[in-house]
């Protein structure tokens, strides 16, 4: 069951000319989270359900009660969140969604992190440093100014590698050019979060390699708790060669590799 509640902005800081970090209190989110899942947040203040947006939950202390994401200003929602002041309420339904699947997970890890999408996996790098695992982190960006948790990936004990588009920082290209170098290293299981293109080409490189992968979709949303279907994508039926529709947002929003089919 999804709660809604209030919670008190602490900060709203921007990072570069895009992207902010929202900090809220919400000593209950804090305690339920788990890597992957997201919130719904509703951007401006007042009653105005339409404006619900999904954040994935970046940063998280249980103990001090506080809940971070990051943000990408688009449209809307996001440049009314971006007035948000630091004291006043906002209204969050979450956690939401099934976040990464850490049974049985492989004892060397790839992640792979498009823009925006490095949000849920800054968490999830230091979870599975926790649990002893070999980490690779593949950073990917535009360019060097968008590249986001730079600083707080160099504290932390893996391997960082950053791609760059235009080249400013790091390997000049996409970032799953540097996951096909990385997988003839034995990996044994990858996880991505970034742009619908990156991720099918995850899954193009992984089911190649014959390496188990997660990833972490995002579409549109309405409700963020399963009952509006605007949220679908398709997924494999288990048996047979068709396909069905899936909610993002309560089935997923992280699915295996194998099973999502990307519009062409
Ligand atoms: C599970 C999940 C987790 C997400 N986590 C983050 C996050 O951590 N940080 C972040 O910045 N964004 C995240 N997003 C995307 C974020 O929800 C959208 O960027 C936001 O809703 C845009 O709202 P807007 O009103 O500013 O833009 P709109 O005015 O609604 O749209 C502006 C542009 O953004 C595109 N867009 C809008 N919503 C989405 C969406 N859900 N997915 C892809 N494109 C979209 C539109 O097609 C349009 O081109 C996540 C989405 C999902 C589903
Ligand atoms: S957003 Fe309504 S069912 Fe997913």
């Amino acid at each position: 069951m999804a709660s809604q509640s209030l919670a008190k902005i602490i900060a709203n800081q921007q990072l570069n000319s895009k992207d902010y970090r929202l900090l809220i209190s919400a000593p209950q989110i804090a305690k339920e989270a788990q890597v992957g899942q997201f919130l719904h947040l509703q951007c401006k203040e007042g009653i105005d359900p339409l404006l619900r947006r999904p954040f994935s939950i970046h940063d998280y202390d249980r103990q001090q009660g506080e809940v971070a994401i990051l943000y990408r200003v688009l449209g809307k929602g996001t440049k009314q969140l971006l007035e948000r002041r630091p004291g006043q309420e906002i209204d969050v339904l979450g956690p939401l969604g099934n976040g990464f699947d850490l049974t049985n997970t492989a004892d060397k890890v790839v992640l792979v992190a498009g823009g925006i999408g490095v949000a849920p996996l800054v968490p999830l790098a230091k979870e599975l440093i926790e649990l002893d695992k070999e980490v690779a982190f593949l950073l990917g960006a535009a360019n060097e100014l968008e590249l986001l948790c730079m600083g707080e990936l160099e504290q932390l004990p893996l391997q960082l590698k950053v791609a760059t588009i235009d080249g400013s920082l790091g390997h000049q290209g996409y970032v799953t050019e540097l996951l096909e170098e990385l997988l003839a290293d034995s990996y044994g299981q990858v996880f991505a979060c970034g742009p619908e293109a990156m991720l099918a080409a995850v899954q193009e490189i992984t089911l190649k390699a014959g390496v188990e992968a997660q990833l972490s979709l995002e579409k549109r949303m309405g409700c963020g708790t399963g009952a509006c279907l605007s949220c679908v994508c398709k997924v494999k039926v288990q048996q047979g060669s068709g396909f069905e529709y899936q909610r993002v947002c309560s089935e997923g929003p992280v699915f295996r590799a194998d099973e999502v089919i990307f519009d062409e």
